[in-house]
């Protein structure tokens, strides 16, 4: 199936009604995406599931104008359409366009501090779903917009919620069944700490980074049975609170996906000397009793899991560490 019909099956007309505005955080994956069945769709081998950061993130805000071309700008700057961020979104926009007279103005912000190193294409996707659903009064339900942020970026799809959420893979060509959902839990005292070691734009972005590995890595063959039980084990952590269970697997499923990318060909190694330097830091911190842990996507920096009773520990360890609390809002 293409997209533009898996987007005639969602949105029944696409008359302008509006300007609109969408706003949508940034999340952190605990049991990763890595691995496309289907590229134009977005459609994952595996399901996974994160946790948003809901200080963090992207505020969108977008008109429709006849007669005109795409104007992008972003953090107050107007980009050049050239650029391949600006590309990118008007492709996306091009879907949802009444026909190609129509020019978008998007506006966006991203409440990610660039110091944090955090993809922003997640909360971008997201945000702008939510502001088209605004602008064209469309009144979609949490799912089918969840669908729609992940024809931009996958992992978009899990930004659309706060709190802990699952994006199951699907079964089917449609894409249909591929969406994700909250899980309905608040962790009051569930951390996350940014460690950043580079912010740079990765030399290999996380589409070229997962092709490369389904193609020609032997061993992630065996990623799929183990990031679909890692998924259902996190779960089921976060429904009985077993703190140690989730970073336990979180972790490992973090160094499993980067596994999968060192021994692809060409490797892939994102991690820098720091990072390593960051790792052994957590693993002296949990020989010395403090249950810490970490996660890291498609780059260097590492991101920490561990409960606010921690909170000093942790602080103590890393001076550069910020430290978010997902259930506690701004
Ligand atoms: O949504 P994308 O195409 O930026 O891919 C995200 C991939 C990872 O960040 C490595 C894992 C994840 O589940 O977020």
């Amino acid at each position: 199936m293409k997209a533009s019909d898996l987007i005639s099956q969602l949105i029944p007309h696409l008359d302008y009604q509006k300007a609109g505005q969408g706003k949508a955080p940034v999340n952190i994956a605990l049991a990763k995406y890595w691995g496309k069945r289907n590229v134009e769709l977005n459609l994952p081998v595996n399901s996974s599931l994160s946790i948003s950061l809901p200080d963090l993130g992207t505020s969108t805000q977008l008109e429709l104008i006849e007669h005109s071309q795409d104007t992008i700008t972003l953090n107050g700057q107007a980009l050049s359409p050239d650029k391949p961020f600006c590309h990118r979104l008007s492709r996306y926009l091009d879907k949802f366009r009444p026909d190609a007279t129509f020019g978008f103005t998007v506006n966006t912000v991203n409440t990610v501090p660039t110091a944090a190193g955090l993809a922003s294409s997640a909360s971008g996707y997201a945000a702008l779903v939510l502001a088209l659903n605004d602008a064209f009064q469309w009144q979609l339900d949490t799912k089918s917009l969840s669908i729609l942020a992940r024809l931009g970026s996958g992992s978009a799809s899990r930004s659309i919620f706060k709190g802990f959420s699952i994006w199951h893979k699907g079964e089917t060509e449609t894409g249909l069944d591929s969406f994700a959902e909250p899980v309905p839990t608040l962790w009051p005292e569930f951390c996350i700490g940014l460690l950043e070691v580079d912010t740079e734009e990765k030399a290999i972005g996380s589409t070229a980074g997962m092709q490369r590995t389904v193609e020609q890595c032997d061993l992630y063959q065996s990623w799929p049975k183990k990031a679909e039980k890692d998924v259902a084990t996190i779960a089921d952590a976060i429904y009985n609170k077993a703190f140690t269970v989730l970073g336990e697997t979180a972790e490992n499923n973090a160094l499993s996906m980067h596994a999968t990318m060192i021994a692809t060909w060409p490797p892939i190694l994102y991690w820098q000397p720091e990072s390593i330097t960051f790792m052994h830091q957590v693993w002296e911190l949990r020989r010395q009793g403090i249950e810490v842990y970490f996660t890291m996507d498609a780059g260097p920096n590492l991101k920490l899991i561990f409960l606010s009773k921690d909170i000093p520990a942790i602080t103590a360890a890393f001076d550069s560490i910020q430290i978010m609390k997902p259930f506690e809002e701004e």
